[in-house]
């Protein structure tokens, strides 16, 4: 039995025990909460850096449109505070390096690399990204949803607005049928084709939905296509590829074309440079390393040399899409 005296001596020790107690777990928690934290603050920057890289990667081209130029630095600027908050280690490998590992992996085959990338991961990836679910995508996959869907607005404004009732145009690189979908269903007779089988049958099965019936859909990689049509296009394609492929396949395409070539590219500006730098920055394997960007000059070089000229500009600049488009005319 406890005295009144050790009572309360044992009361103030359980008092004291108790504010040890509370302190400890205060500071326990204040450590959990701190580390809980920067776990947090880690996977979201990898998270944001990691997308970036891959929208960087895959969402390609254009100028940027001055107000938007502005925000996407503003996207890359917080990217990078966040980052370094957290203390994130991005691995500053070397991105030549990584394009030819990868290119490596797929047996020294620069197309066959791509090709196996948009037949596994990127085909559910491009699947969700070129969706019209906003819940299977994130910000920044929304982001560049919208502003594709620009681009193809514009392509299909520039098309109608010159006619487009059974004229045959010729959709390279497809993708899910997003442009060659809207071109049916305003009259044009559209051989479309793309490198990647399931994104083939998901464009099959997208425009049977929608009604297009005048779209057919083969698996081909654009330079083993044939034939000739009034319009050729080839939308955010190139840019998974070097400069030297880019004028094998114009020269390929323009010699398909009777009347006129649409091309959209990511320029290879002092500003999209450095974006897409930061985007590889990201740490893991990188999708930015299938990235290339195009010098416009070196893209209009290649349309003179096959006889086009260009005759309308267009850029679309979102914060994480950047497509500078071309149409171009026989000359
Ligand atoms: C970013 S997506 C653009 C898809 C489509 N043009 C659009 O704008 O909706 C790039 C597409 O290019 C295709 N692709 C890549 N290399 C190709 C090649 N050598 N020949 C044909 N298609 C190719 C990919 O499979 C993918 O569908």
């Amino acid at each position: 039995m406890l005295t009144s005296k050790s009572a309360t001596n044992t009361h103030k020790l359980n008092r004291a025990h108790a504010r040890r107690c509370v302190a400890t777990a205060g500071a326990s928690q204040k450590r959990t909460a701190k580390a809980h934290a920067v776990a947090s603050a880690q996977a979201a920057a990898a998270s944001v850096a990691s997308t970036l890289a891959a929208s960087l990667a895959v969402a390609g081209p254009a100028l940027a449109a001055d107000g938007d130029a502005g925000s996407a630095v503003g996207s890359v600027v917080g990217v990078l505070a966040l980052a370094a908050g957290a203390g994130v280690f991005f691995s500053a490998a070397d991105p030549e390096k990584r394009r030819e590992e990868m290119t490596a992996a797929a047996g020294g085959d620069e197309m066959a690399s791509v090709k196996t990338y948009f037949e596994t991961e990127g085909a559910s990836r491009w699947k969700k990204i070129y969706g019209d679910d906003e819940e299977e995508v994130n910000k920044v996959q929304l982001d560049i949803r919208m502003g594709h869907a620009q681009t193809v607005d514009k392509i299909v404004n520039w098309l109608d607005s010159d006619g487009l009732d059974g004229r045959t145009v010729a959709d390279c690189g497809c993708g899910t049928g997003l442009l060659s979908i809207p071109l049916s269903l305003k009259g044009a007779n559209v051989s479309a084709s793309d490198i990647s089988g399931p994104l083939v049958e998901e464009a099959r099965s997208r425009a049977s939905a929608a009604g297009a019936k005048s779209a057919t859909f083969e698996v081909s990689d654009l330079e083993s296509v044939d034939g000739k049509f009034n319009t050729v296009t080839c939308v955010d394609v190139m840019i998974h590829y070097p400069q030297n492929k880019v004028d094998a396949m114009i020269e390929h395409l323009a010699s398909m074309s009777e009347e006129k070539l649409i091309v959209s590219f990511a320029p290879n500006t002092p500003y999209y440079s450095v974006l897409k730098r930061i985007g590889e920055l990201a740490p893991g394997p990188s999708k930015a390393t299938r990235a290339y960007l195009h010098k416009e000059e070196d893209v209009r070089a290649a349309l003179k040399r096959a006889g086009f000229r260009v005759t309308r500009d267009e850029m679309t600049a979102t914060n994480f899409y950047f497509s500078r488009l071309l149409e171009a005319e026989r000359a």
